[in-house]
């Protein structure tokens, strides 16, 4: 997305939103936001998903991240025409999730049309390599999830395969998610594009086992 000037006096403008230092609220996430339970959506993208969910599950905390601050400052734009109480944003890179969160500290992991980084030498970029794989594990609770929705059959195989080789439990599965409906689950701006040219949605969740 090209630059905008708007965007980092928007972001440095909300503190109240826009957590500028996640790595000095590790472990307590559930008692700044007052809730029970925490789902984080790692690159959020323009945020309408964050957004939604944030709406369709008031009683849970909402903690979108996005490295691109440019993108970022457009979810957080749309986030501002009705703010709500449950929701932080971290415009930072999902490589620094182990200082941001403690150990079974959240609940839900919500990887949304990640990018694939189709070049093998570029797979540690991928969300659901190995490496974040084992940061994920070890901040989700005993019972937490992993939910990936994705166009990317090749980034769902390869997710699929990850995940089987390490400690996690797949729990659902689909190779055309729209095909029913799914209101507790808001649609991505990715998956409404793929929607409209009637490509099929993968969706995945998987369970850690605790080992
Ligand atoms: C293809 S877009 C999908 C956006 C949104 N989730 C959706 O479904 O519409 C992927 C987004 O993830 C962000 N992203 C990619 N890698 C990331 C990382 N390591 N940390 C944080 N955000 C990342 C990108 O900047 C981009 O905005």
């Amino acid at each position: 997305m090209r630059k905008k000037t708007w965007a980092l006096p928007l972001l440095q403008s909300h503190p109240d939103i826009v957590v500028e230092h996640p790595e000095q609220l590790c472990g307590q996430w559930k008692e700044l936001l007052g809730v029970n339970e925490i789902s984080v959506e790692i690159g959020c993208g323009k945020g309408d998903y964050w957004i939604s969910m944030a709406k369709k599950h008031p009683e849970r905390g909402w903690i979108a991240i996005e490295k691109d601050y440019n993108v970022a400052a457009v979810a957080l734009r749309k986030m501002l025409e009705h703010p709500l109480r449950n929701m932080r944003l971290i415009v930072g890179d999902a490589k620094g999730f182990d200082q941001w969160f403690s150990e079974g500290e959240i609940d839900v992991i919500h990887l949304n049309f990640s990018d694939p980084w189709p070049k093998k030498g570029h797979s540690k970029r991928r969300l659901s390599h190995g490496e974040f794989l084992t940061s994920y594990h070890r901040a989700l609770a005993a019972d937490g999830e992993i939910r990936m929705k994705t166009d990317n059959s090749q980034l769902f195989e390869f997710t699929c395969v990850s995940m089987a080789q390490h400690p996690w439990k797949l729990m659902e599965m689909s190779v055309d998610f729209r095909r029913d409906e799914h209101p507790e689950d808001a649609i991505t701006e990715y998956e409404q594009r793929f929607m409209d040219l009637n490509m099929p949605i993968y969706r995945g969740v998987w369970r850690k086992i605790n080992e």
